[in-house]
């Protein structure tokens, strides 16, 4: 069965924009946050306080923060791997903030220069300052159904990560497909695993498109319970230490998806369809979106 009502966080300014290899400006970034919100997202993924000799595009977080709108209703969250990029969240006046882990000891290394167990000593101290501060804590699980490096990874090694992060205190984790591997039975069962120790309230599902298996894959998560969904204007994306990792499943397919399934979103699909088309046009690029596009010549 389907839920009536699934949330879905919009991570293009983030996740969409992070792997863009020329500087796009700021103002171009505030205005997508902008757009995304007013479309009626009730959560935008809008910078990363990471170091910006690792990912030099989303070097002006804090200028993207002091600047947006602040849409009441509207979550904003933002990338932080340690204390320093904390301390930015929270001069930023973050709605949450994201700490970041993986299943395979590879990618961490690749993406944060350090182990998953000393990744989670390192999110401790984030963790618990982001509870004192007040602000929603989430924790994402990069490589879920597979790694760049590893190749499979372990079911248990997912359930191990989300419920340390569950301990840290977070109010959702994100089982994330990284490279975009995985199809519908393995992101089902993973799923059902998961959900049997945690409660599905707990837990979303961040899909990258790369294989053209997100669709399917979101629709496998929702039959196993799962009713939160990231997903990027346009399809946006890519991760820059996942060689060939393309983007996020994009926000105009899932939205269509919804509606063909009766499941409220509470989006405004044609603001989400023209946003994607400003954003590919300002990117000199197709839109990967496909019933954006569709949308959009109707
Ligand atoms: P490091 O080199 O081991 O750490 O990096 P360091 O402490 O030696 O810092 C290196 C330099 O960065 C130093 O500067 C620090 O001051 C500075 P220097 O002294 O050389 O001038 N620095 C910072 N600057 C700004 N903000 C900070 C910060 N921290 C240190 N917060 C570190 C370790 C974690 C910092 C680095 O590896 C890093 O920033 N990694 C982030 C990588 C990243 O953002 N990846 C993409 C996001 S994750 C993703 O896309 C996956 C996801 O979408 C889910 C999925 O699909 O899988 C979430
Ligand atoms: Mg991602």
């Amino acid at each position: 069965s389907y839920p009536s009502r699934v949330k879905i966080v919009e991570v293009g300014p983030r996740d969409g924009l992070q792997n863009e290899k020329e500087f796009i400006p700021t103002d171009i970034k505030v205005e997508l946050v902008n757009r995304l919100s007013h479309a009626g997202f009730v959560n935008v993924e809008a910078a990363s306080f990471v170091s910006p000799k690792w990912v030099p595009q989303m070097a002006d977080g804090a200028e993207v923060m002091a600047t947006i709108d602040r849409r009441p209703g509207t979550i904003y969250s933002v990338l932080t791997p340690n204390m320093r990029g904390f301390e930015g969240a929270l001069a930023a006046k973050a709605d949450e903030v994201v700490i970041f882990a993986a299943a395979s000891e590879a990618f961490s290394q690749r993406n944060i220069n350090c182990s998953i167990e000393e990744s989670l000593e390192r999110f401790a101290p984030v963790a618990q300052a982001a509870k004192e501060a007040g602000m929603r804590l989430r924790g994402s699980i990069s490589c879920s159904f597979g790694c760049p490096y590893e190749g499979a990874v372990a079911p248990a090694n997912v359930l191990k990560v989300g419920q340390r992060l569950i301990e840290l205190g977070c109010d959702e984790i994100d089982v994330a497909d990284t490279i975009g591997v995985g199809t519908a039975r393995q992101v089902y069962e993973v799923m059902r695993m998961i959900t049997e120790h945690i409660d599905p309230v707990h837990v979303s599902g961040h899909f990258h498109d790369t294989y053209g298996q997100a669709i399917a894959n979101i629709v496998a998560a929702m039959q196993a319970g799962i009713h939160i969904f990231h997903s990027s204007v346009a399809g946006l994306g890519g991760c820059p230490y996942a060689k060939g990792a393309t983007g996020n499943v994009a926000t105009e397919d899932v939205l269509f998806l919804m509606q063909g399934l009766d499941i409220e979103t509470g989006i405004d699909l044609n603001a989400v369809v023209d946003t994607g088309q400003w954003i590919s046009a300002h990117l000199k690029r197709k839109s990967a979106s496909n019933a954006g596009n569709a949308l959009a010549a109707r």
